[in-house]
C-alpha cells in the first residue's frame, strides 16, 4: 500500500494508472474509520475490480468545521487508519496537509469569524439541494464539502467515488456537483452500517460516554417508530414532529436539533408523510451532534 501526502504525487500517479486504463475507486472520509468506511471500500472495490486501484482519501477539512466546532477535538488515529486500509486492501491512501491543501494556512482558533482559510479564495458552493437540514444548522458546510471533494476528485481522479448513506444531504449535493460541473465521476451511495443496536456507524460516536452512548440509540428508535406510524398511511409531519419532541424527553442526554420530512429526489420538506417519503435528523447527545436518515 502507497501513502501519498503531496497533491502532486496523487495527481501524477492516478494520471500514470489512467493512461494506463486503470480504473480507479475512491473512497474520501476524514479518518478515523470504521467498519462503516470500510464498506465503502469494498464497494470501491467491486465496482473497479481486481485490476483497478482503490484510493482512500484521509483529510480532516477545515473549511466543513464552524468555528464553534468539533475541527481540533475531531477524532485522529493515523496508524489505526493505515493498518485498517492495508487489511482492506486499499492500494493507496492519500493523506495531504493544510498547508498542501489551502496554501497559505488554515483558520486560527475561534475569533475567526468564517472557516476561510487565508491564501486560498475560490469555492464551489451547491445552492439549492445544501439549504435546508445540515446546511441551515451548519450554514458554511457544504460550502467546504463540496470545495475539498472538487479538490479531490481533481488530485484522484477517480471513474467512481463511494459515499455513505447516512450523510444523505451530502451525498445528493455531491451528485448535484458532479452533474452540474460534468465531473466525468460515478457516485455511489453505500448503505448506513449500524451497531448491533441500531445505532449509526460514526467517527464521532467515541466523543459519547457509557450513559450517552446508551440513550443515543434514540437516533434509531425515532426512525423506526415513524416508519412504523407511516406504515400504509399518510400522517402529517407537524403532527410526527410535534410526536417526536415528545418521543425523545425518554433521553435526557438527547436534545432533538431538528427532524425534517422531505422528498428523497429534490429534498423539499413534505407536509403529508407516506412511505416513500425521507426522514433526516440531527440530534446533540450531550456535546455530540449526530445525524441518521431513513427512507420511510
Ligand atoms: O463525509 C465525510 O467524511 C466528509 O464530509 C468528506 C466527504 C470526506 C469531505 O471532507
Amino acid at each position: 500500500m502507497h501513502i501519498i501526502s503531496s497533491p502532486g504525487a496523487m495527481q501524477k500517479r492516478s494520471q500514470s494508472w489512467r493512461r494506463q486504463g486503470i480504473r480507479i475507486g475512491f473512497v474520501p472520509t476524514m479518518g478515523y474509520l470504521h467498519a462503516g468506511h470500510l464498506s465503502l471500500v469494498r464497494e470501491a472495490r467491486r465496482r473497479t475490480g481486481k485490476k483497478g486501484k482503490v484510493v482512500l482519501s484521509i483529510y480532516v477539512n477545515p473549511t466543513q468545521f464552524a468555528p464553534t466546532e468539533d475541527l481540533a477535538k475531531y477524532p485522529r488515529d493515523l496508524n489505526r487508519d493505515l493498518q485498517l486500509c492495508r487489511e482492506a486492501g486499499v492500494d493507496t491512501v492519500f493523506t495531504p496537509g493544510d498547508a498542501e491543501m489551502y496554501p497559505g494556512g488554515r483558520p486560527q482558533g475561534p475569533a475567526h469569524k468564517d472557516a476561510r482559510p487565508t491564501g486560498f479564495s475560490t469555492y464551489v458552493v451547491e445552492e439549492k439541494l445544501s439549504q435546508n437540514m445540515e446546511g441551515a444548522a451548519r450554514p458554511t458546510h457544504f460550502r467546504g464539502v463540496t470545495t475539498v471533494v472538487a479538490k479531490l476528485f481533481n488530485l484522484v481522479r477517480p471513474d467512481v467515488a463511494v459515499f455513505g448513506q447516512k450523510d444523505f444531504q451530502q451525498a445528493a449535493v455531491i451528485k448535484r456537483m458532479v452533474a452540474d460541473l460534468n465531473f466525468p465521476i460515478k457516485i455511489v451511495i453505500a448503505p448506513t452500517l449500524r451497531e448491533r443496536d441500531g445505532l449509526a456507524m460514526s467517527s464521532r460516536n467515541k466523543y459519547l460516554d457509557a450513559e450517552q452512548r446508551a440513550q443515543a440509540v434514540i437516533l434509531f428508535h425515532a426512525l423506526q417508530a415513524v416508519c412504523a406510524a407511516v406504515k400504509k398511511k399518510s400522517v402529517s409531519a407537524a403532527r410526527l414532529k410535534a410526536d417526536l419532541k415528545e418521543f425523545f424527553t425518554a433521553a435526557p442526554q438527547a436534545r432533538l436539533d431538528y427532524v425534517e420530512f422531505f422528498d428523497p429526489g429534490t429534498l423539499e420538506p413534505v407536509t403529508q408523510v407516506r412511505s416513500g417519503t425521507q426522514m433526516a435528523l440531527a440530534v446533540f447527545v450531550g456535546k455530540t451532534r449526530l445525524i441518521d436518515n431513513a427512507p420511510l
